[in-house]
């Protein structure tokens, strides 16, 4: 299980940390607010407490992928954006690399020209499943991503391009929803109280890993597993109280308006993509809320950003993530000069986990706040209950801020002015 380690809250002093007692009352004061999101998770947005038990529409995607599997498809190839891409692309890094065997999960979460034309004229298309995600069905990106690669798949194999189609989308609304109707495309619902960056634990996230051969059930698992500690954890130690307490009064409180989330861990790199949208289109409303988030990875950026979070503005508040075990763990022999001796016979978990050690005792001495999330290894259930530590927390941080965590009025309102520009409404 994660775990979270918060003493260096108060290591840091008074000043630019929180005081232990302090802690302790504003997590006992809150704790309401934990029973207040399970009550609500028939409402649109907490709806998304309810995804890990979802049995029948985990065991349709697995009918599903057994039935793709005569296919052969080498290829996933997701087009989606935001909330529609995000999760996938935090669960396919997590748990594969490019060294990996099975399809390869694309995930073609941007309109880049050279990169778009370049992606698909490389692809072997017979071999080759595109999963078209829009809970919308209208969004900009994914749409004219079909347009390209429908009349690509039409052009090829006329009589039964729609093989290489599956939708992910809103159960009635929606343009992709109308084609799949109209053209006998299959298509898989997003539940409608589900918002885009909660969505990950639907099918939006679980159809394309599946189909790459992801323990998506796993997923699942570990967001229960989570979803059940978060459920009997008390005050300060509830996981995601805690954490959402902390960045909420170090915000307010302490001027710490940035949240840098930094991995000692490729692995889990890219989750820090999927919490940055998260944070930022829940919480940043109402000019006044919205911590600012930041993606770092240990040991990487301590050669890059270090500097600037040991000796700049101490305006941040840190989340490390330590990884306790490695899949696989080199250690190097006693090869290297005596100048840098110290480091022969080492394995790398011990000089990465060092590493780790030595910046965030850094941090501390210097007064800058963080916490570290404890992840035992990576595998789908740990990834699962990340997604929903941080999903939990920031429904907390919605209700601590007074903000409407899963509406995004400041996204609509480019797509708009996009969309009128492309019909020539706006210059
Ligand atoms: O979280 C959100 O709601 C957004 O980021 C959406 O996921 C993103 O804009 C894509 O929208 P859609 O899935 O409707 O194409």
């Amino acid at each position: 299980m994660l775990h979270l380690q918060i003493e260096n809250l108060s290591k840091v002093g008074r000043l630019h940390g929180i005081s232990k007692a302090r802690f302790r009352s504003f997590c006992e004061n809150k704790q309401p607010l934990v029973q207040k999101v399970f009550k609500l998770k028939a409402k649109p947005g907490y709806a998304f407490l309810a995804l890990p038990d979802a049995e029948a529409n985990l065991k349709n995607v697995k009918k599903y992928v057994k039935e793709q599997e005569k296919n052969g498809w080498k290829n996933i190839v997701v087009l989606g954006i935001g909330g529609s891409a995000l999760g996938s692309i935090a669960v396919r890094d997590a748990l594969r690399s490019e060294f990996s065997k099975g399809p390869k999960l694309y995930v073609l979460d941007n309109i880049d020209p050279a990169y778009t034309a370049e992606l698909l004229s490389n692809l072997n298309l017979a071999k080759t499943l595109f999963v078209v995600i829009s809970k919308s069905g209208t969004t900009t990106e994914p749409m004219i991503q079909y347009g390209l690669v429908k009349e690509m798949l039409a052009k090829k194999f006329p009589n039964n391009y729609q093989k290489h189609l599956v939708f992910v989308t809103d159960p009635k609304g929606g343009l992709l929803r109308k084609i799949a109707k109209a053209e006998k495309i299959t298509a898989f619902d997003i539940p409608p109280k589900i918002g885009g960056r909660f969505s990950v634990l639907t099918n939006v996230g679980l159809l394309p890993c599946a189909l790459a051969g992801m323990d998506v059930g796993g997923l699942l698992k570990g967001a229960q597993n989570m979803r059940d500690a978060i459920k009997r954890g008390k005050g300060m130690h509830n996981p995601a109280l805690a954490l959402a307490a902390a960045q909420f009064l170090l915000d307010k409180k302490k001027k710490k308006t940035m949240t840098v989330l930094m991995p000692y861990s490729n692995y889990l790199y890219r989750m820090g993509d999927w919490y940055r949208q998260l944070l930022a289109e829940s919480i940043g409303k109402g000019r006044s809320a919205g911590p600012t988030p930041i993606n770092a990875l240990g040991t990487t950026d301590q050669h890059s950003q270090l500097q600037l979070y040991n000796d700049g503005p101490n305006n941040k508040f840190f989340i490390f993530m330590r990884l306790l075990k490695h899949a696989k763990n080199p250690k190097v022999g006693n090869v290297l000069p005596e100048e840098i001796g110290f480091l022969n016979g080492k394995k790398f978990s011990q000089v990465i986990d060092a590493a780790y050690q030595g910046t965030a005792q850094a941090l501390t001495k210097r007064r800058h706040p963080n916490v570290t999330i404890e992840v035992p290894k990576v595998d789908a259930k740990a990834i699962g209950a990340l997604f929903m530590l941080f999903e939990f927390q920031v429904a907390l941080l919605g209700l601590l801020y007074k903000v409407d965590a899963f509406n995004q009025p400041g996204v609509e309102h480019s797509k708009q002015i996009t969309k009128k520009i492309l019909k020539g409404e706006e210059k």
